[in-house]
């Protein structure tokens, strides 16, 4: 069972469910299959006010502002900002760039200074990006110019492409276009089945995810980009590949740290599900994050996963992948088999990259935050969003070394854990790498310096 936390660490707000663009692939389920969206429902400025309130009441240190496209509510999505950036709560954006105008970044770098962007983009060809998406000629020259004016301005941009059949061949292509624009990160995703098409024939089959995979990890060192994947598969169907290391950090997060609000106020753990818990605008978030137990309990992990070696881990993979089938069947990407022969030891210590170089002294970051939880603490930083869950003691120990920017060792991090067992030491161990690896402890400056 995963850990339970008091309320999401993300929430993603679906400002408007109107959208200028066409993707087929598109997952917003109040879309029909093959047509438009109609005119829309989207969350007026005291809507949006009222959403803020319950976060923080809640506790939650990000939000991320989607719809449909959310710079068709120009007006609401700059008061979200500053409503949401007032409340000390961090902002990213996800959009396809093409209703922005030039003054909104400069609103953007000038005003929201702490904002990151992660635009759509499904192919470095013109015509293929704009057949894909259903946009009119044109919109692929206009979004390559306000992705190159945003990251003048300073503002850190990422780019999405949304994989399918016909644009697995333009991967490099497409990340080579990232890399001259100078976005923070190239995300390769897979497209998720629809519910308005759920068969469709643009879905990846396995050999083709595999190669996908691959070709992303090539791409990173051929071109010296940073890569990720916005998805998540199964550890039995990466498991035996280099990809099992690469990009086995990503889980499914719904109901776990995330929840997508609606246009309508509807609370859901899954952007791509209908399914929904309550209105936020008629029940307070905190009992419809109750109401979503079910999701951190295992309610959705499958029959056939439960005794698998790495089920608290991989939680059975993805369950829009199983759209078609009913949410409690396997991701119709696991394959079990690949599992055969591979200890439970080693399988673990491949989900976390080890680390080489660990400083002999460290402190905590000072963009970490802190909320407790009923078994310690969420510790995280938001952009880009991490978090580790620590207990009781540890979280004492890094609250008051990072009130006093004190500088310490590993040894007297174990100290104050109160580890006895060799066990015990060794998962202390794992978690002072984790908070390392993740940057929220850092090398102190001067240790910094003298190494260079
Ligand atoms: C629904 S869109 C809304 C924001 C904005 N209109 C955009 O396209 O960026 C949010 C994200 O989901 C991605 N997306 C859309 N359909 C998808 C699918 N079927 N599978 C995976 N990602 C998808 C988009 O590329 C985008 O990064
Ligand atoms: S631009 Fe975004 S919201 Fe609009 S159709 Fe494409 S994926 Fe969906
Ligand atoms: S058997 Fe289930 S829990 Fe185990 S790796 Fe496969 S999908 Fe994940």
């Amino acid at each position: 069972m995963a850990a339970k936390l008091n309320a999401p660490v993300d929430a993603q707000i679906e400002l408007t469910q109107a959208c200028n663009w066409r993707c087929r692939h598109c997952y917003n389920y109040w879309r029909s299959a093959g047509t438009t969206t109609k005119p829309g429902r989207h969350l007026s400025c005291e809507n949006l006010f009222r959403i803020v309130q319950e976060l923080v009441t809640n506790q939650v240190p990000s939000i991320t502002i989607t719809g449909g496209e959310p710079f068709s509510q120009r007006r609401e999505i700059f008061m979200l900002l500053e409503t949401a950036e007032r409340a000390g709560i961090h902002a990213s954006i996800n959009t396809n760039l093409s209703l922005v105008k030039k003054e909104d970044i400069e609103k953007l770098a000038n005003k929201h200074s702490n904002v990151s962007i992660l635009f759509s983009l499904l192919s470095a060809d013109a015509a293929e990006h704009e057949h894909l998406a259903g946009a009119p000629s044109g919109s692929y020259v206009r979004v390559i110019e306000i992705a190159a004016l945003a990251i003048q301005h300073g503002i850190p941009v990422s780019l999405n492409m949304v994989l399918m059949r016909e644009n697995l061949h333009a991967m490099e292509v497409t990340a080579r276009l990232a890399k001259n624009l100078g976005v923070r990160t190239f995300c390769a995703t897979k497209a998720l089945p629809n519910a308005h098409a759920p068969d469709s024939a643009f879905l990846l089959s396995a050999e083709e995810v595999h190669w996908s995979l691959a070709e992303l990890m090539r791409i990173e060192e051929l071109l010296d980009i940073p890569v990720d994947i916005l998805g998540c598969y199964p550890k039995c169907f990466l498991a035996g590949t280099p990809a099992y290391q690469r990009f086995s950090h990503r889980t499914c997060v719904a109901g776990y740290t995330t929840v997508t609000i609606g246009a309508d106020g509807k609370v859901r753990p899954c952007s791509h599900l209908e399914t929904s818990y309550g209105n936020i605008f008629h029940k307070p978030l905190a009992d419809i994050w109750q109401e979503m137990d079910g999701w951190r309990e295992g309610e959705f992990i499958p029959e056939e996963c439960h005794g698998c070696p790495v089920v608290t881990a991989c939680r059975g993979g993805c369950r829009v992948n199983t759209l078609t089938s009913g949410l409690k069947n396997m991701d119709c990407y696991a394959d079990t088999r690949r599992l055969v022969g591979l200890s439970q030891e080693r399988l673990v210590s491949h989900l976390s990259e080890e680390i080489s170089d660990i400083p002999t002294k460290v402190m905590v970051c000072p963009q970490v935050g802190f909320r407790n939880e009923p078994f310690g603490a969420l510790v995280y930083r938001t952009d880009p969003l991490a978090i580790v869950l620590v207990n009781h003691s540890a979280v004492v120990f890094l609250k008051t070394v990072a009130e006093k920017g004190e500088k310490f060792d590993f040894l007297s991090f174990l100290k104050r854990s109160g580890a006895r067992t060799k066990s015990e030491r060794k998962n202390v161990e794992r978690l002072y790498q984790k908070l390392i690896r993740k940057g929220f402890l850092i090398k102190p400056a001067n240790q910094q310096e003298r190494r260079k």
